[in-house]
């Protein structure tokens, strides 16, 4: 198989143009072009403003768009002559139907099939970048075989680890490259085609190739095993309240063990994000499939430890504030799902401000990088009414302005300007007593205190 010289993706977000990007500009002599029927969000990647907020994407994108990095709505256009597609369309959790709330909606992945055989010339290699159920590569070598002239595909699983907020160090300098293939002469060329251009800037030992559906199951394990760990920690911060230990000096004493590992074990208000939950409610829907209810119990208990989180931080404010917030101002810090992104899908904010906001609280936010305009199409979608939004929900410019007048302030995201605050002025325009409840764990609590504020924090005892 010849070398690819022209490769195109399917999918212009969160995935597909910070991945695209970093593979335009470590293999010069490869043209990417990153299509998308959304227009506005092709708007974007073409302009200064780019829809995905992210550190450092700006350099590389800025660094190879034009010469061998385009963005463009000419979807079946680009499919024509590429040598590699990559697929990173949305697998978002079904809505309706069978295995609704549970099962990956894989709409838009038939759809960028059925698009590829329609207009595919020639031999391609389909990169499923998406995540995707296991044996999703069967169905789109099913629909791609039956609905294909001369086309000759090969389906490669190829998933994506990265996550917002580091997504460029993360391509740049990933832990591995995970790549699926059929186990043929055929699906080893293909395999050796796609490790050929990560191979530019990563070394092969961190390659690994595996068949097609180890390599589809692994990411969804991956993510589980991730928020699992978040949901044990956040399990084990609720008894720490209850006991007196502080779950950051028992995170440290655990993740010293070296069989345990120091990451993802910061307790928090409860992981969000576009993934963590959706894939593990794949996994949960396929071990029901697979006739494995007990496996299936288990990684289900990870979500419900995660919702149970985000209840209880939203009832201790309530209880907190004696009970009742109706008319009262809560200043929220936060409402993306994590720093450094302007993601906010499952953001644990969305939750806390729909629980407060239907206790009659007035809710005034900040979030360096949200817009106003997602907050509210966000609210609508967990059943906040727009006369709701419009009544108690205020967009501020600064954590200082959202905290004004305001009878508790709660830190949902870990934005680093929010450690950065000025407290004196925030105490001095707050209610007495000033309650300041910390999602995040990230400020100097005892200080705070000093300085007359009534701090609750997760898991400290
Ligand atoms: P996204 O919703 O930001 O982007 C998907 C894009 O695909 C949208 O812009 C949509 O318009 C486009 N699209 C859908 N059908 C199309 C078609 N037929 N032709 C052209 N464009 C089409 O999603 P995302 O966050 O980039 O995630 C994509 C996939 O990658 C998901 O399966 C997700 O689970 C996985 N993933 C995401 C992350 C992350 O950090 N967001 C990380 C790893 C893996
Ligand atoms: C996650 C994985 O980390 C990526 O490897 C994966 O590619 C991606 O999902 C995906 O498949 O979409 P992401 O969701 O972008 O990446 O961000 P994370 O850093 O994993 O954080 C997820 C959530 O967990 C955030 O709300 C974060 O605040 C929370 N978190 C993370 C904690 O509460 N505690 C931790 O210790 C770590």
């Amino acid at each position: 198989m010849k070398s690819p010289t022209k490769i195109c993706c399917i999918g212009a977000g969160y995935v597909g143009g910070p991945t695209m990007a970093m593979i335009a500009s470590k293999c010069p002599d490869i043209r990417v072009d990153v299509v998308d029927l959304n227009a506005e969000r092709i708007a974007g990647w073409n302009s200064e403003e780019l829809p995905v907020y992210e550190p450092g994407l700006y350099e590389i994108v800025s660094e190879a768009r034009g010469k061998n990095l385009f963005f463009s709505t000419d979807v079946e256009e680009h499919i024509v002559d590429a040598d590699i597609i990559f697929v990173a369309v949305g697998t978002p959790t079904k809505t309706y139907g069978m295995g609704a709330g549970r099962a990956a909606d894989l709409c838009y992945i038939e759809g960028a099939a059925r698009m590829i055989a329609k207009v595919a010339k020639g031999p391609k290699i389909i990169v499923e970048k998406s995540t995707i159920p296991v044996r999703t590569a069967e169905a789109m070598r099913t629909i791609l075989s039956a609905n294909s002239g001369d086309g000759e595909f090969q389906v490669l699983s190829n998933p994506e680890f990265l996550a917002e907020g580091t997504a460029i160090s993360d391509l740049q300098n990933p832990d591995r490259i995970l790549i699926g293939g059929e186990r043929n002469p055929k699906g080893d060329a293909a395999v050796e085609a796609l490790v050929s251009v990560y191979n530019q800037w990563i070394p092969r030992e961190r390659i690994l190739t595996t068949n097609l559906w180890s390599s589809e199951l692994s990411k969804l394990v991956a993510n589980a095993f991730l928020a699992q760990r978040i949901s044990s920690i956040n399990s084990i911060s609720a008894l720490c309240e209850a006991t007196g230990a502080d779950i950051d000096e028992v995170a440290r004493a655990i993740g010293t063990d070296s069989r345990i590992g120091p990451k993802f074990l910061k307790a928090s208000v409860g992981f969000g994000g576009s993934c963590f939950q959706k894939d593990i409610l794949n996994l949960v829907y396929l071990c029901e499939h697979f006739g494995l209810p007990e496996v299936s119990a288990y990684w289900e208990s990870v979500v419900k430890m995660n919702d149970w989180q985000k209840e209880r931080f939203s009832t201790k404010i309530v209880k907190t504030l004696f009970n009742t917030v109706r008319g009262k101002r809560i200043a929220i810090w936060g409402f993306a799902f994590k720093k450094d992104t302007n993601d906010t899908r499952e953001s644990a904010s969305i939750y806390i401000c729909r629980d407060l906001l239907m206790e009659g609280a007035n809710i005034a936010v900040y979030d360096p990088q949200v817009p106003e305009s997602l907050m509210h199409a966000d609210l609508r979608y967990v059943g906040v009414p727009q006369e709701t939004i419009d009544q108690q929900f205020t967009v501020c410019n600064s954590c200082e302005e959202a905290a004004d007048q305001s009878h508790g302030v709660a830190v949902l995201t870990e934005w680093d300007e929010f450690k950065e605050a000025d407290f004196s002025k925030v105490y001095e325009n707050m209610f007495k007593p000033a309650f300041l409840f910390d999602g995040r764990d990230i400020l100097d609590h005892d200080g705070l205190r000093d300085q007359g504020f009534d701090v609750y924090a997760i898991g400290k005892g």
